[in-house]
């Protein structure tokens, strides 16, 4: 089985998922290549949900190509259910995010919902986060000095070239950041004046995290 095929079983668990729970309303949606097999396999489905809720750009783009209604988030309220994916997870569900450059609205829509099961193929967990760089989404203007105090903070800051967000911000990918407690990490990149949102996911984790594998999918939940 290779990688694709992992994180298509991986996203067609997290529809039965979904549709087990009521279905019925509108789905948070992320993005990525695992995410866009999730979006694939709602279309099948779509008369059994009124819409979703994308955290980008590009899968509204999806959706609305494959006749599934936008929501705007505002009018939604509370999601009964996030599905995205993640560059890397941890058995205490803690995700690493960010490698397409979505995540402050992927941290939003996680925080609007009831929900939030991560989908995966299973190269994607590791024992303790870090080798992935971590994306932090800055105001351009704040660059220099978000990078200066990322420096201080242990990490190697470098722009991800030529890339704007969704929000009209720019994005330092970090590494060497010492993430054995990701929680307080977060907290502290947070902290810094010019940052919109890290794309560490660890004070709010997922609830849910399906692992596509050779031998099917693995479902760990969270506590
Ligand atoms: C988008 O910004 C990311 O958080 C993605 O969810 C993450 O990079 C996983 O992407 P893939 O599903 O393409 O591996």
């Amino acid at each position: 089985m290779n990688t694709d095929a992992m994180k298509q079983a991986a996203a067609r668990a997290a529809l039965d998922y979904t549709l087990s729970r009521g279905g019925g309303g509108v789905v948070g949606v992320g993005s990525g290549s695992t995410a866009n097999h999730f979006i694939d396999a709602l279309a099948a489905v779509k008369g059994k949900v009124d819409g979703a809720v994308a955290s980008s750009e590009a899968s509204a783009e999806r959706l609305r190509g494959h006749g599934i209604p936008v929501v705007a988030l505002n009018q939604a309220g509370e999601l009964p259910v996030y599905v995205d994916g993640a560059d890397e997870a941890t058995r205490h569900l803690h995700l690493i995010k960010g490698g397409g450059g979505a995540l402050t609205r992927e941290k939003i829509v996680a925080a609007a919902s009831k929900v939030f099961v991560c989908i995966a193929d299973r190269g994607k967990l590791v024992g303790r986060l870090g080798n992935f760089p971590l994306a932090v989404e800055v105001i351009p203007m704040a660059q220099s000095l978000v990078a200066r105090e990322l420096v201080k903070l242990g990490g190697l800051p470098q722009l991800r070239d030529g890339f704007t967000t969704d929000n009209g911000n720019i994005i330092l990918d970090v590494r060497n950041l010492d993430l054995s407690e990701p929680a307080k990490m977060e907290s502290a990149i947070d902290h810094i004046a010019g940052v919109v949102a890290s794309g560490l996911f660890a004070r709010r984790p997922a609830d849910v995290l399906m692992l596509g594998g050779e031998g099917g999918v693995e479902t760990l939940v969270l506590g």
